[in-house]
């Protein structure tokens, strides 16, 4: 018989006690910065220089971080169930973990690209700099989507969520969109789980609510899904 599908959309949250930042855990400052000040397009024209210093500093951070319980749970289901992590996070920690399928719908910090080619992507393990350009001339930049870009993503991620036997939310404050809205793609008999220490608002009606920090919620969804 073939395994159900679990589908997962993760955010900031799994990765908080992993000593990452949340972004909105910290008054809309993420880690003492505006976002308007590094993470948008506008931001990489006014200051790259800035916008790359925010990005190598991040990369450093989640190369010494290290994935969490919560994040070994989520591989660990993969025994008894197909499933895919569609996450928010640019950070590696599901894949560290053991993940083995993972979609990051806005970007990963250990890839840059091309400011002109979305196409032109490359591994990077240390710093971008100014100057540092991709084949096609263009200076490189993080491999992020920053606000106000599209997310192509979202395209691979919606009928994912459409086949999802089983749909879990975790450490996301639903909030930012077109992740966001991916919750409606689930169909009404799918059941559906939330983890969160503070449970975000969401429509949706029919979603058990976990309400705990992810190392401590992934073991309670294991019990109901009558793993433990
Ligand atoms: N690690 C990362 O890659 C990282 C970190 C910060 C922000 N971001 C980016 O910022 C955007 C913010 O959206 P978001 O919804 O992912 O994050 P968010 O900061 O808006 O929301 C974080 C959510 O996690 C919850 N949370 C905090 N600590 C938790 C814990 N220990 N256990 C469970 N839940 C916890 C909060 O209550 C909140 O609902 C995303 O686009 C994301 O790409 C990424």
């Amino acid at each position: 018989m073939s395994k159900k599908k679990v589908v997962v959309l993760s955010g900031a949250g799994i990765s908080a006690e992993s000593g990452l930042k949340t972004f909105r855990d910290s008054d809309g400052l993420w880690e003492g910065y505006n976002i308007e000040d590094v993470a948008t397009p506008r931001a990489w024209r006014k200051d790259p220089q800035l916008v790359l210093d925010f990005y190598n500093y991040r990369r450093k951070n989640v190369l010494d971080a290290q994935p969490n319980a919560a994040h070994f749970g989520f591989a660990e289901l993969e025994k008894d169930f197909e499933v895919t992590i569609i996450t928010q996070n640019i950070d590696d920690l599901h894949e560290r973990a053991g993940s083995t399928k993972v979609l990051h719908l806005h970007g990963e910090i250990f890839k840059m690209r091309s400011e002109r080619d979305i196409g032109l992507v490359y591994e990077i393990k240390g710093d971008i700099k100014i100057g540092d350009r991709a084949e096609d001339g263009g200076q490189l930049r993080p491999h992020i989507v920053w606000f106000e870009e599209p997310v192509p993503m979202i395209e691979e991620a919606i009928p994912i969520v459409r086949q999802a036997d089983i749909f879990v939310v975790v450490g996301t404050s639903l909030v930012v969109y077109p992740a966001a809205g991916l919750v409606d793609y689930a169909r009404w008999d799918t059941p559906k789980y939330i983890i969160d220490k503070r449970i975000p608002y969401t429509p949706e009606l029919n979603i058990t609510a976990i309400e705990k920090p992810a190392t401590e919620g992934i073991k309670e969804l294991m019990s109901l899904l009558g793993l433990r």
